[in-house]
């Protein structure tokens, strides 16, 4: 099944509604900067590629909006843009590398008209949607020779085609080894608050048939313990140029548990999460999301009226807890600075 989780119609950029995923399956029309941005704010959009890739499309929107304007005005509006973009979500360094690109393409068009900018900005966003899509099929194909027929791979909130532009990292590795003929089944953690794994993993994994059993976030140790999971796959947000790897909440706990228990810990990290201007994951921003979701879910409340709540939505694991880092270039197994380096040859 494909799922297209960003897709140009319209002239206007339209994303799943990931926030209403699985009860309602609706895409969200965006038709200019400021509504990506909106949209990744409030995680219509989410997982690290696909907001790149939303970002991306929010710069070309911006560009075809204002294309009618005078240079100068066309200038300071697509600046905006970039501004109002770079502020919706601090910790996914695709973000950022998304409009990195985006700014060197203008650059590199800037002495034309603002109509064929906006042409080329839309173009290079086209491009950016195949070739997230390419490089999770080839890091997919990587990730794959690691798993055992037969294994039980456990991973954590949602690195699948919904936080892609298709086929996913951590999902992706999952997906490929199915293809590629083997048995392979999944454990869901759930992911609280937002549910990721529950809502959107366990929806993925059911819609193409792929075995899949969701557990909440702290049976993870009980079925380490009980010998039920081979392999620990999820995906990253940002990795530090020393190989630490900041990733959805809770990430962490389960990179420990699996030390203990001497089960394998992947990071499907393509190379635009890779973040060599940030030496650890001490630099990394985390960001603190509103204590409405750690409160209850939705109109539902159960915590006590009154108390102090954190809502901290990333963790940062140490890169001597990652077994390796699956890449669209290769695995680097035990990844320190010098291996990471090394992948941009
Ligand atoms: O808050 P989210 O849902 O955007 O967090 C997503 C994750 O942490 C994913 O694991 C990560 O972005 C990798 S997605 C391929």
């Amino acid at each position: 099944m494909k799922v297209e989780t960003l897709r140009w119609a319209h002239n206007k950029l339209e994303m799943i509604d990931q926030r209403i995923l699985p009860a309602v399956f609706e895409y969200v029309r965006c038709d200019s900067a400021a509504a990506v941005a909106e949209g990744i704010r409030r995680m219509v959009v989410r997982g690290a590629p696909a907001i790149g890739v939303a970002a991306a499309y929010g710069v070309a929107l911006e560009a075809l909006r204002q294309q009618d304007k005078l240079a100068a005005e066309f200038k300071v509006s697509l600046e905006t843009g970039f501004t109002v973009l770079a502020a919706s979500r601090p910790t996914a360094v695709n973000l950022f590398w998304a409009l990195q690109r985006m700014r060197k393409v203008w650059e590199s068009v800037a002495a034309h008209t603002p109509q064929r900018i906006a042409q080329c900005l839309l173009a290079e966003a086209h491009e950016m949607l195949a070739e997230d899509i390419r490089i999770n099929k080839a890091m997919g194909a990587n990730g794959a020779a690691l798993l055992a027929d037969g294994a039980r791979v456990l991973t954590h909130c949602n690195a699948g085609a919904l936080a892609t532009a298709g086929w996913g990292t951590a999902l992706g590795v999952i997906r490929s080894a199915v293809e590629a003929g083997k048995k392979i089944s999944v454990i869901a953690d759930e992911t609280r608050p937002f549910l990721q794994g529950a809502r959107l993993t366990a929806w993925e994994m059911v819609q193409e048939n792929i075995p899949v059993t969701l557990i909440t976030d702290n049976m993870a140790g009980y079925l380490m313990a009980q010998g039920e999971v081979d392999a620990v796959v999820v995906g990253t947000d940002r990795v530090a140029a020393n190989g630490d790897v900041a990733n959805k909440i809770g990430t962490y706990m389960v990179a420990v548990l699996a030390r203990r228990h001497n089960i394998p810990f992947y990071v499907a990290c393509p190379l635009s999460t890779l973040d060599l201007n940030i030496a650890t994951g001490k630099d990394i921003p985390i960001e603190e999301r509103a204590v409405d979701e750690v409160k209850g879910f939705r109109d539902t409340h159960w915590a006590a009226a009154g108390v102090k709540i954190r809502n901290p939505a990333f963790d940062v694991t140490p890169a001597d807890l990652v077994t390796g880092l699956i890449t669209e270039k290769g695995v680097v197994l035990q990844p320190d600075a010098q291996g990471i380096r090394k992948l941009f040859g």
